[in-house]
């Protein structure tokens, strides 16, 4: 009793001075306040923590694993996820609430699910958002109950004219939708944002396995309450297992804008609707011609059967969703990105889990990929800048990129070759990237290639990891693959350093090969060919930590090539509070 007493007025003290910090926060963020004390330009690193990051969303402690129903609602942005309040392993799953004016400042908020009812009593799990034809937003997530069924309710905002949503209430008529006989009802969640088809009718998928196969079972409803199955799942691929996190969207042919996700038609352009799904630990992709009318889904290719199995990203990334941001016209992706290092690791740093930088997403030019790209806001938080033309890159060769924080950066560079003819040859010319990469390292030298970065390196190059291209010749074209390369990333034990590959979808007689990397401390995000193909790696280096990393640009192959450009800036570190 006593306990219970101190506990609570222990807990009132921490709401008052939690309140206190957070009005404070908002007074100076959501104010536009230049307060010195935030106004952090210089490279801060905790000692005992060297691998929290500076500009990727994180909370303060505990676990996070997927983004949950990310929206943008009366000028601000909402993003909530999957959190464990209590520790830094996976558990009590909650749907913890942060808010933030430009993708990249945040201000956490309360809790805004916690398990607490029958229904949801063994976690609230993923799930998405969706505004109402009333501007009300709504949530539909996953609850797990006292059986370990899988259910999925609504939730709404207490108050819809507060911009923050600060407090949500559960519905009174949940569990709104049980398994259905066909499918698993412990595999059987992640409700997706709605869209309104031309009946006025919602529709959502959930993700679940049917017959061993992964599916999107397909529901309908009238008013966003009551929902029906529709006789046949939206998609469903014997080649896989259990989906989770589906996310189905529109995106606009021959155009950079997103659509929101209700689109079904825009004069005088062409729509294809792009399902995701995770499973396999990876982030698969398909893309389609969707009939609103009749719900059917003519895909252009299965999953893992279309050209190079579309990834979001081929590194380590998944249960992402993304969201139609109406204020900037762009559909904007998350991902959940987990650690690489051990149970033991997490209880120590007292995390675990960072989200990806927000990344816009559009069709590729030729309408058969998506690509991706760092938001804009992001650059305002670049700094001091080093930035070179034109400098050539002998084979054997590299050069060290000096003048910033190397543990904290954005670096854009750009390739040129020529003689592709001299180029090695692809045999076989269809290959898995990965197994590419990890037969062909960072350390075999090759004749285009393996050129690129080495990011978080030591002086002495004990420790670094290599982002690379190689480039190859086919019967009659030539390809380029792109590798992360870890394995000399860290000397600290049981750390998971697999190397990642992907083809990048480019003839590089025509065009430039480009790489922009994200660098922040223990996560390093890499962009190909202005976003063709994206790897993003977890490092967790022991020497090349803070002020002591370094940045090369290396060229490990025999012919010489040239940097037509590099610009590399330090990071400022972002405001999350
Ligand atoms: C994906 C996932 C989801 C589930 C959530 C639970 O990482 O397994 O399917 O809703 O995490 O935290």
């Amino acid at each position: 009793m006593l306990f219970k007493t101190k506990l609570s007025s222990l807990n009132i003290l921490m709401k008052i001075y939690g309140f206190c910090v957070f009005s404070l926060c908002c007074f100076l963020i959501f104010n536009g306040v230049q307060v010195e004390a935030f106004k952090n330009h210089t490279l801060l690193l905790n000692v005992s923590q060297p691998y929290r990051t500076a500009y990727h969303f994180q909370p303060s402690k505990n676990w996070m694993n997927d983004p949950n129903g990310p929206m943008y609602y009366k000028g601000v942005y909402h993003f909530f996820y999957q959190f464990n309040p209590y520790g830094p392993l996976w558990g009590n799953i909650s749907w913890a609430h942060a808010i933030s004016h430009d993708l990249i400042n945040w201000v956490h908020l309360d809790i805004a699910l916690v398990p607490n009812e029958p229904y949801d009593i063994n976690g609230c799990f993923s799930g998405s958002a969706t505004i109402l034809p009333n501007g009300e937003p709504a949530i539909l997530y996953t609850g797990v109950d006292g059986n370990l069924h899988q259910l999925q309710n609504l939730a709404f905002p207490k108050n819809i004219s507060d911009p923050l949503l600060n407090e949500w209430v559960k519905w009174s008529l949940n569990p709104i939708l049980s398994p259905p006989d066909e499918s698993n009802p412990f595999l059987y969640r992640d409700p997706s944002t709605g869209w309104m088809g031309p009946d006025g009718e919602w529709r959502v998928v959930i993700g679940t396995q049917i017959d061993h196969q992964g599916a999107a079972i397909l529901y309908k409803s009238k008013d966003f309450q009551s929902w029906t199955m529709s006789p046949s799942p939206l998609q469903l691929s014997n080649i896989t297992t259990f989906w989770e996190c589906p996310d189905f969207y529109p995106v606009i042919c021959n155009g950079k804008s997103g659509l929101d996700t209700s689109v079904i038609s825009v004069q005088g352009k062409d729509i294809k609707h792009v399902l995701k799904a995770s499973f396999n630990n990876q982030d698969y992709y398909i893309m389609g011609k969707y009939d609103p009318e009749s719900d059917h889904y003519d895909v252009d290719a299965d999953f893992m059967k279309s050209k190079g199995w579309l990834r979001y990203d081929y590194g380590r990334f998944y249960a992402s969703k993304s969201f139609y941001d109406g204020d900037k016209k762009r559909r904007i992706l998350w991902s959940w990105v987990c650690e690489g290092d051990t149970a033991p690791d997490a209880i120590e740093k007292g995390w675990s889990g960072l989200q990806t930088i927000p990344r816009s997403i559009q069709l590729s030019k030729n309408e058969d990929q998506l690509v991706q790209w760092p938001v804009k806001e992001l650059e305002k938080l670049r700094t001091r800048k080093v930035h070179f033309k034109n400098k050539k890159l002998r084979g054997r060769s590299m050069i060290e990129i000096s003048g910033i924080t190397a543990s904290q950066a954005d670096v854009e560079i750009t390739f040129r070759l020529s003689k592709h003819k001299h180029a090695e040859v692809l045999v076989p010319e269809v290959i898995d990237p990965q197994l590419l990469c990890t037969q062909k390292n960072a350390s075999m030298g090759g004749k285009f290639g393996p050129f690129g970065l080495l990011v978080l390196a030591s002086k002495d190059l004990t420790e670094h990891t290599a982002v690379f291209f190689r480039v190859f010749r086919t019967a009659n074209s030539f390809r380029v693959i792109m590798c992360v390369d870890p394995s000399r990333s860290s000397s600290k034990p049981l750390i998971d350093k697999p190397i990642y590959g992907a083809f990048l979808a480019l003839d590089p007689r025509h065009a430039k090969i480009s790489l922009r990397t994200l660098i922040d401390h223990s996560i390093v995000e890499s962009f190909g060919g202005e976003g063709l193909a994206c790897i993003t790696s977890r490092i967790y280096p022991v020497l090349a930590v803070g002020e002591q990393a370094h940045l090369f640009a290396f060229n490990n192959g025999t012919q010489s090539l040239s940097i037509s450009s590099l610009s590399a800036w330090s990071m400022k570190k972002a405001q999350i509070v």
